[in-house]
C-alpha cells in the first residue's frame, strides 16, 4: 500500500476531524501519501479527490463536522457508480480505502469488497451508536451529552411551570441515544423502539406513578413506533387535559458541536488502528473497541440489519428502577 484514501459518508458525527487526522498522521507516520477525498461516496464518483498532508489536518481535532464534508449518494448504490469509483481510485494511484461513516457507509463499502479486489477498512462515525462490533462509535459521548445539556435546560423552565415535556431525540432505528441521555437527565420515562413501551403503556405509568412531582421529562426517540414526540404529545393531552405539555424536537444540534475527549480519543485510536490494519493485510472490516480492546468486525456483521445492537434487559431494568 502507497496512497490511502480517506472519506466521510453519511451522517456526520463529532469527532470525524479528529478520525481524519489520525489516518492521515498514522499515514505519513508510516511513510505513506493519503488522499482525502471530498463528500463521501459522492466524491469517489466525481474523482474529486485532495491530497492531504500533516498541515492539512493541523488544529481540527477540536472540531464538530467533517473537513472532508460528506452526503448520502444514490449512485454509490448502483454498479455502474461502484465501477467508476473504482476506475477513479486506479487512476489516481489509490490503492486502499479508509471510509468513516456508519451503517449506510458500511453497506456500501461491504459491496464495494465484494466486487473489486480493494483493501477497504471502516470507522465507525455516527452519532447513533448502532453498530455492532463496537462498545461505542464515534460522536455518540458527544451528542448524549449535547442531549443532557439541553435537556438540564428544559428541566429548569419546566419545573418552574410545572410542566410535562416531551423532548424527541435523534437516532433513526435506534434508542441507544435516547436510553443514555434519558438516564443521565433523570427522565420520568423513556421511549426507545427496543422496548416497545407504547402510548397506553406510558399512560398507565403516568397515572400510577409520583403525584408530587409536576414537572416531567419524557424522552422519545425519534425512531420509537409511537410515531414521535407530537404523536405522543397528542395523546397525552387528550388524555391528561388539565396538563400543561410541551413539545421539544431537539434535531440537528446532536450532530454538531465540537467533540468530547473520549470521541476525540476513541477517533484518534481508531484512524492509527485502520491504516496499522490496512498494511497488516486486514480489508473489508471495521475497527472497533469491545473492553477497551482493537477489534475488526468484517462490514457484513457490523450493520444492524444484520446484527442489531441490542439493549440488555439489565439497562430496561434499570430505566424502570429510576423513572417515575
Ligand atoms: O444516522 C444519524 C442520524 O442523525 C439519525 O439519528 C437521523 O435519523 C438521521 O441521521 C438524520 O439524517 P439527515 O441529517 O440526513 O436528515
Amino acid at each position: 500500500i502507497k496512497n490511502i484514501g480517506v472519506l466521510t459518508s453519511g451522517g456526520d458525527s463529532p469527532g470525524m476531524n479528529a478520525a481524519i487526522r489520525a489516518v492521515v498522521r498514522a499515514s505519513i507516520y508510516h511513510n505513506l501519501k493519503v488522499t482525502g477525498i471530498l463528500r463521501g461516496y459522492e466524491g469517489l464518483i466525481q474523482a474529486d479527490f485532495i491530497p492531504m498532508d500533516g498541515q492539512s489536518v493541523a488544529n481540527i481535532i477540536q472540531r464538530g463536522g467533517t473537513i472532508l464534508k460528506t452526503a448520502r449518494c444514490d449512485a454509490f448504490r448502483t454498479k455502474e457508480g461502484r465501477e467508476l469509483a473504482h476506475k477513479n481510485l486506479v487512476e489516481s494511484d489509490i490503492d486502499a480505502l479508509v471510509v468513516i461513516g456508519g451503517d449506510g457507509t458500511f453497506t456500501g463499502a461491504d459491496l464495494f469488497s465484494s466486487e473489486f479486489d480493494f483493501p477497504i477498512i471502516g470507522l465507525p462515525g455516527t452519532i447513533d451508536n448502532d453498530l455492532a462490533g463496537t462498545d461505542f462509535t464515534i460522536g455518540y459521548d458527544t451528542a448524549i451529552n449535547t442531549v443532557v445539556n439541553a435537556v438540564d435546560k428544559i428541566r429548569d423552565t419546566a419545573e418552574s411551570h410545572d410542566r410535562l415535556f416531551i423532548v424527541e431525540v435523534m437516532g433513526r432505528d435506534s434508542g441507544l441515544i435516547a436510553l443514555r441521555s434519558g438516564i443521565g437527565v433523570g427522565a420520568e420515562a423513556i421511549m426507545i423502539p427496543e422496548a416497545k413501551m407504547g402510548v397506553d403503556d406510558l399512560i398507565c405509568r403516568l397515572e400510577t406513578g409520583r403525584k408530587d412531582k409536576a414537572s416531567k421529562i419524557i424522552i422519545v426517540a425519534e425512531g420509537d413506533e409511537a410515531g414521535g414526540a407530537y404523536v405522543v404529545g397528542e395523546a397525552l393531552k387528550e388524555k391528561f387535559p388539565k396538563s400543561d405539555i410541551r413539545i421539544s424536537v431537539l434535531g440537528h444540534i446532536q450532530r454538531g458541536g465540537k467533540p468530547s475527549c473520549m470521541d476525540r480519543v476513541l477517533a484518534s485510536r481508531f484512524g492509527v488502528a485502520a491504516v496499522e490494519g490496512l498494511l497488516a493485510g486486514k480489508t473489508d472490516v471495521m475497527v472497533g473497541q469491545i473492553n477497551r480492546e482493537i477489534v475488526f468486525t468484517p462490514f457484513s456483521q457490523s450493520i444492524k440489519h444484520i446484527d442489531a445492537k441490542a439493549i440488555s434487559p439489565t439497562w430496561l431494568r434499570l430505566v424502570e428502577i429510576l423513572s417515575l
